[in-house]
């Protein structure tokens, strides 16, 4: 394919700039590989993170002109020849160096995530739920926490201060998947989204969806149905009478 122009943004905390670079990029390559043909021949301390190159540790997102993704996983023949491609830190979290960014946010949002609550009296190996039920909340066991989602939410991505009080929707799809488990105990998982997790934020944008690289359906089949639920729990006086009655 020839050799390639390229812009990367090279810095730290204290400020930096797009570099420019010509490379040479062959049949089948991909956009890390052209970060690692750099660090090779022009750049030896360029940094980046990346584990698997395989589209399943999600170590490796970028912004790559504008737009989150896995660097492991975008063909450079998506580009025209003659194009530029540009490859930036992903923008919604604080800058370490280079392309490699402090993701520790999403880490301290899991810590805050209520973990899995087996039912009393019910040992582990004992737990036993039907096929569909599994198959439900498959779809969100998928997850590579590359972060994407969380990068692109306008609501923490334009907003810094929504952070402490927002955990985004990686964690919504966590907070649904163990909301549908049926051998969650904790009773709450949606009114704790709502007033805890910052559910309420969300006015259902869609971008986390479209940037999945695992394709979940965020928005319709985590962020929606549990929405939907807090409105139900919280509104419909026959299902807070429900609540009353048998103690749900
Ligand atoms: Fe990445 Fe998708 Fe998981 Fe978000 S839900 S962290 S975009 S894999
Ligand atoms: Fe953000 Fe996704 Fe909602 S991008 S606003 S969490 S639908
Ligand atoms: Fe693992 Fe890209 S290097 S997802």
């Amino acid at each position: 394919m020839g050799i390639r122009k390229f812009r990367v943004w090279r810095g730290d905390a204290a400020g930096g700039e797009l570099k420019h670079y010509e490379v040479e990029v062959n049949e089948g390559e991909v956009v890390l590989d052209i970060v690692h043909r750099l660090q090779a021949t022009q750049e030896p301390d360029l940094a980046c993170r990346w584990n698997c190159k395989a589209g399943k540790c999600g170590s490796c997102s970028v912004e790559i002109n504008g737009k989150p993704r896995l660097s492991c996983m975008t063909r450079m023949s998506t580009f025209e020849e003659d194009e530029t491609v540009t490859v930036t830190p992903i923008r919604t979290f604080p800058i370490i160096r280079d392309l490699v960014t402090d993701v520790a946010f999403n880490y301290t949002k899991a810590r805050e995530t209520p973990a899995f609550a087996p039912p009393e009296g019910v040992a582990p190996g004992d737990y036993r739920m039907q096929q569909i039920d599994v198959e439900r909340s498959q779809e969100f066991r998928k997850c590579i926490e590359c972060f994407l989602c969380q990068n692109v939410c306008h609501v923490i991505r334009d907003h810094e201060e929504n952070k402490p009080a927002f955990s985004g929707p990686r964690f919504f799809i966590r907070a649904a998947e163990l909301d549908m488990h049926p051998l969650d105990a904790r009773e709450d998982r949606k009114a704790y989204a709502q007033e805890d997790m910052g559910l309420g934020y969300c006015n259902i944008t869609k971008c986390c969806t479209e940037v999945c690289p695992e394709h979940i359906k965020i928005t319709d089949n985590a962020i929606i149905p549990m929405k939907e639920r807090v409105v139900d729990r919280k509104y419909d006086p026959l299902v807070w009478l429900g609540r009353k009655i048998f103690r749900r």
